[in-house]
């Protein structure tokens, strides 16, 4: 090894890697037990979480009650949710809310100061807690505040992970199954000076969210590029699920937007009508909920309409709805329909389905634990069992900070009898050069995600599955080559992480001989009987 220099070595009681709602609320939870650190790889508020639209779900009021909400998930789930997780997500949601409002989040609230609670496809109950239609932005904010004004916690900002340190990084020899896999920190880009450093720490959590900007049409911001999965993946940690990527049925149809921009489903909530182009309805013909049928459902009655009428996108209507009402609950969707010319009180909204969540990551037990010691996920790059085979809406940042508080509590058990590894060396990157062609770097991440949206997308074959694993595999060897000759860059190892997370997708997508849930293959289109 070469070049120890320790005086870039940063040691942290608590490291967290991602700054969503996941990494931000553990981050607030275990603060004053030990020294935290937050880091993200750009800015503080560059995550899926600011994204969020729709809301949060959690039980508020009768009728409501926990049975429903558990039922709702379950049927979403398709057969393959955690009963006892669910059980634990539902039931700890209205505690966790209490928490939010604490830390500064507004929810919206009727004219009696009840919260006003939209609904969403698969929801028996109105139980979404929203803020306008910028759930998300708003939770960040209250977050990133707590978060700034909290004096024991640092932030990295521009930082990003590039590989947790394990007993790989010793020579030692471990082994995958056996839980003797520890994690003693992470080795960080810091993009500012462009050098890697070894950040040690007693306990790691991962909350890099999610994976959607692996695929060309998607909801995502560009971080999405599913880092965390990757990390754990290459320490031989246990991922899982992956099969199951939800596409959101209504994004704006925009060519230009990437990310493309989200119509939340609670407009579908609201009243919103799907609608061909020629002005016909026709979520009728695929379910009986309509419009308000589970997202998976959803969106390959778009996807089948599209492919039928040869059409490049369908229409959401809800021009019946009184304008001011539309304007005072949607008005991000509003401004930003009015800015391309469509005025949504009186035309349809253009819509097609994009990539838009991970049910499944790296896998957690009850209490976030990862199969690496002293590692936690939570959040979106975690896979605890709570969404089975399909997320139901607004699901998903509730699973973020319940996890993110069952790590919490369990990490401040343990970091007391934790130490730091001694031995870890510093990166290692003699003999490598900045990649000479930073347009191969560029290309390949564009094939990565246009083979993911043309054969891994909402309808799968075993062929168009086959055709994007052996396309990937050309990628690979390629990437590996020009990694081992190169000095770190973000893009490189973005572009690794996004192979890595593709292979895991088609994988996982290829052992699964059946249709279930968010995952269709035309090969298989019948759901195996479970236990048979
Ligand atoms: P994120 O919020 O995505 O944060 C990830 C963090 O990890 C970022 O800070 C990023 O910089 C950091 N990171 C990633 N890789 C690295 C690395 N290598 N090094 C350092 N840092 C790294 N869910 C709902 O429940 N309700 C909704 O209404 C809703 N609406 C949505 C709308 C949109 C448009 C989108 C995209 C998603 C929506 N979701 C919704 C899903 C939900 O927003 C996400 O699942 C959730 O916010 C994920 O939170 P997180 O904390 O796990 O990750
Ligand atoms: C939306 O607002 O439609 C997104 C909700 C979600 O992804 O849970």
């Amino acid at each position: 090894m070469r070049r120890v220099d320790t005086s870039k070595r940063k040691k942290f009681d608590f490291l967290v890697i991602g700054s969503g709602m996941a990494g931000l609320s553990f981050a607030l939870k275990v603060a004053g037990k030990g020294k935290v650190c937050i880091i993200s790889k750009t800015k503080l508020d560059e995550t899926n979480t600011s994204y969020a639209q729709g809301g949060i779900s959690s039980v508020t009021y009768a009728p409501d009650n926990f049975e429903k909400h558990i039922q709702d998930t379950l049927t979403a789930g398709a057969g393959l949710c955690d009963p006892k997780v669910v059980r634990k997500v539902v039931e700890e949601a209205p505690g966790q809310i209490e928490e939010l409002i604490r830390w500064g989040v507004r929810f919206d609230k009727d004219e009696k100061g009840n919260f006003d609670l939209h609904r969403e496809g698969g929801h028996s109950e109105n139980r979404i807690l929203h803020h306008k239609d910028q759930t998300g932005y708003e939770i960040q904010r209250g977050l990133v505040q707590a978060v700034r004004e909290h004096p024991e916690i640092e932030v990295l900002e521009d930082h990003f992970a590039v590989e947790i340190i394990t007993q790989h990084h010793l020579g030692e020899l471990v082994h995958r199954w056996r839980r003797d896999i520890e994690c003693y920190g992470a080795y960080v880009l810091n993009r500012r000076t462009n050098s890697v450093e070894t950040i040690l720490s007693k306990v790691t959590l991962i909350a890099t969210g999610g994976v959607g900007s692996v695929y060309q049409t998607t909801t995502n911001p560009s971080i999405a590029t599913g880092d965390g999965i990757a990390m754990v993946y290459r320490a031989k940690g246990i991922v899982d699920n992956m099969e199951f990527i939800q596409f959101h049925p209504t994004s704006l149809y925009n060519p230009k937007d990437r990310p493309s921009f989200l119509i939340t489903e609670a407009m579908r909530g609201f009243g919103g009508i799907l609608k061909r182009r020629d002005g016909k309805k026709f979520m009728h013909k695929y379910d009986e909920r309509e419009c308000l049928a589970p997202r998976d459902i959803v969106a390959r009655a778009i996807d089948n309409e599209l492919k039928t009428t040869g059409d490049d996108y369908v229409y959401l209507d809800v021009t019946h709805k009184p304008k001011e009402e539309i304007k005072a609950h949607y008005p991000g969707i509003y401004e930003k329909c009015l800015s391309l010319g469509i005025d949504i009180s009186k035309d349809y909204i253009p819509v097609v389905p994009a990539a838009h969540f991970s049910c499944g990551g790296i896998k957690v037990d009850e209490k976030a634990r990862t199969s690496i010691g002293r590692l936690y996920a939570a959040g979106e790059c975690s896979c605890t069992g709570l969404h089975g085979a399909n997320r139901l809406a607004s699901n998903s940042l509730l699973e973020g900070i319940v996890y993110a508080d069952a790590a919490a509590k369990d990490a401040i058990e343990i970091v007391g009898a934790s130490t730091f590894c001694k031995d870890i060396p510093e990166w290692n990157d003699e003999g490598t050069s900045h990649p000479e062609e930073m347009v191969l770097i560029t290309q390949s991440q564009k094939e990565i995600e246009q083979i993911m949206n043309y054969y891994v997308g909402i309808v799968r074959s075993n062929l168009r599955l086959k055709r994007a694993l052996d396309r990937l595999e050309i990628i690979y060897h390629e990437t590996e080559d020009l990694y081992q000759r190169s000095t770190v860059s973000q893009r490189l190892c973005e572009l690794r992480n996004s192979i890595q997370v593709g292979y895991l997708i088609i994988k996982m997508a290829r052992q699964r001989k059946e249709s279930r849930g968010l995952h269709y293959n035309s090969d298989y289109p019948d759901m195996i009987k479970l236990g048979s």
